[in-house]
């Protein structure tokens, strides 16, 4: 690949000669040599990926005069989302997640393909082996809440029925945690089912509510330094694999929840993923006949489209 030459623009009042033009030289010459030294890079993609990333850092310092202070403080603070990260938490997912960069990749990622339904983030908080469950049965593991019947279908964009996809479900309780952040080894509030022969699912799992994003970290002071919350919309997480399908990584949300027009601190919502969980008073028949005794519950429909692995 042959190494672009720099176009970006000096300070704002450059002229072409005088000291501001001397100062934009200098600073143009020094991105041209930092290019020039990734030219020699075998893979191309990785030189591709290095010469955009050097033009777009030095466009930011110089587009905003970055002061070595604030560089000073910049490299602290990532250094202190380095050190906040190990096997239960990370402190990198989560700033790419505040800063929108998680959405930007999912949906570079992941094209329109008719019908099918959109992606979402993915979320520190799913775990392999979750239990399997059986349709109708309960994802709750005796977490707190609300309970909710959650029922669809998993369907290919030209409406076909796919029978046995795998479908992950995952949710926080209605402290908002989920059981990973608890330290009892508890599993709660997730599992896996299948869908049946008609390409129909059905569960009984809890009616989400808002919670926090882990905010007592560095990512958390960048929250509260810029006045965001860090609170996300109320939600359930869904992924769903099969055969010659591309994965699906969502959630559904809960029409009405405030927080939706408040905003969702990882902006994760996208109006086709918003559901009514219709609310039940206590007494309702089940659709499956549980007895919930005097408890309200809710419900829910989430048709599932998943696109062409080649989509
Ligand atoms: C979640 O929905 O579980 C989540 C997503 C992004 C950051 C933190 C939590
Ligand atoms: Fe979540």
């Amino acid at each position: 690949m042959t190494n672009p030459t720099i176009t970006e623009r000096g300070p704002e009042d450059a002229k072409t000669s005088g000291p501001a033009a001397e100062q934009a030289r200098r600073e143009e010459e020094l991105i041209q040599r930092v290019l020039d030294s990734f030219a020699q890079t075998p893979d191309a993609r990785l030189q591709e990926l290095m010469n955009s990333l050097v033009r777009h850092l030095h466009s930011f310092i110089r587009d905003v005069r970055l002061t070595e202070g604030e560089w000073d403080a910049a490299i602290q603070f990532l250094t202190a989302v380095g050190q906040i990260t190990d096997d239960r938490r990370q402190e990198f997912v989560l700033l790419s997640d505040v800063l929108g960069a998680s959405m930007q990749v999912i949906g570079v990622n992941n094209p329109a393909d008719g019908e099918a339904t959109e992606s979402t983030v993915f979320g520190p908080f799913f775990v392999e082996d979750a239990p399997e469950i059986r349709k109708g049965e309960d994802i709750s593991g005796g977490a707190a809440g609300q309970p909710s019947w959650v029922e669809g279908t998993v369907r290919n964009t030209r409406g076909e029925p796919i029978p046995d996809a795998r479908i992950e479900v995952w949710e926080a309780d209605e402290d908002g945690f989920y059981d990973v952040q608890y330290d009892d080894q508890r599993v709660a509030g997730r599992a896996f089912l299948r869908s049946d022969a008609d390409g129909a699912y059905a569960f009984w799992g809890l009616t989400p509510t808002p919670y926090p994003i882990p905010h007592d970290g560095p990512v958390g002071q960048l929250l509260e330094a810029t006045k965001r919350s860090p609170v996300r919309a109320s939600h359930l997480h869904f992924m769903v694999t099969a055969p010659g399908c591309r994965r699906l990584i969502t959630h559904i949300f809960v029409e009405g929840d405030p927080q939706l027009d408040v905003g969702d601190s990882v902006f994760g919502v996208k109006d086709s993923l918003i559901r009514r969980f219709e609310e039940q008073q206590s007494g309702t028949p089940t659709p499956d006949g549980r007895d919930l005794g005097d408890r309200t519950w809710t419900r829910t429909r989430f048709d599932i489209i998943l696109a062409d692995a080649d989509a």
